[in-house]
């Protein structure tokens, strides 16, 4: 479930499903979409933050939900678009597993704090879909595409420093202050004049604006064919029946 709270000026999301590592399932994503929405309106919010368990993020997109069909990736991309515009600063707090959108969102997000277990990982191809939350532009752009395709085409997973050294993240915090750091941050945000905030954040974006809403939609159309294939069906059957999955048939 998604918990959220909004105190001394900042709304905070939390993903809370721990028995299933905070994979995130339909419902979930529309709760968010709406308290970003909420926040993104109320004159009283400065700053949004966002955090799982210490030691778990989010395991990404329910993959019981993908199986399914289209209607979850279509909450998630609702969920990113949103992200994607929202004017407010948003702070991310990152320990242990961030795969997929896990990971993929906090390219949205403005501070991301990391904790030094924090492992990323963009398994979208080992899983037989392609990146989605334009991820496939903006990685490249940050990271450089020999280290981009590394994890996008690989699904290597990465550590808290490389994605610190790779520019993913803003700072890596002891677990134990994680939470502490960027909720300090996000005050800090919340007490700074807010029209010079939001103006700021717009200039970084505005570059890049258009060509992230295209790639997302781009990708939004390719991942929703990936979806339906035969060899994605085998990629999350293979995790839900633990496993190791077999593309030699395709
Ligand atoms: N969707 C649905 N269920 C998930 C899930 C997901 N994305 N990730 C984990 N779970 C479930 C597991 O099935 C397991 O359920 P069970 O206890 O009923 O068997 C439970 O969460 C714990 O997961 P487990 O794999 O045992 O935890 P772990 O600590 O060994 O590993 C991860 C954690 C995140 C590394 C691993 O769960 C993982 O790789 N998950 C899949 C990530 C993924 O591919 N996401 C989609 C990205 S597009």
């Amino acid at each position: 479930m998604i918990r959220t709270e909004t105190r001394d000026r900042i709304a905070t999301i939390e993903l809370s499903r721990p028995d299933k590592k905070n994979a995130l399932t339909t419902a979930m994503y529309a709760a968010m979409t709406d308290t970003l929405a909420a926040a993104e309106s109320d004159p009283g919010v400065r700053a949004i933050l966002i955090h799982g368990a210490r030691d778990c993020f989010t395991a990404g997109n329910d993959l019981k939900d993908f199986l399914e069909g289209p209607a979850g990736a279509s909450q998630a991309l609702r969920f990113v678009s949103a992200l994607s515009l929202v004017g407010k600063p948003v702070v991310a707090a990152v320990g242990g597993p961030a795969v997929g959108i896990g990971t993929t969102l906090l390219l949205h997000c403005d501070l991301v704090y990391a904790a030094p277990t924090a492992r990323f990982q963009l398994p979208f191809v080992p899983l037989g879909l392609v990146p989605e939350a334009a991820s496939s532009l903006l990685l490249p752009q940050i990271a450089g595409h020999a280290r981009a395709a590394g994890w996008l085409l690989l699904g290597q997973v990465f550590t808290a420093g490389e994605a610190h050294a790779a520019g993913v993240v803003t700072e890596i915090v002891p677990e134990e202050t994680l939470l502490e750091r960027a909720r300090a941050a996000a005050a800090a945000l919340a007490v700074l004049p807010p029209e010079s905030v939001r103006l700021t954040k717009q200039l970084m974006k505005r570059p890049l604006a258009a060509a992230v809403a295209e790639q997302m939609a781009e990708e939004a159309r390719l991942f929703a064919g990936r979806l339906q294939s035969a060899q994605a069906k085998e990629a999350m059957t293979a995790f839900i029946e633990k496993r190791k999955p077999d593309f030699s048939r395709f």
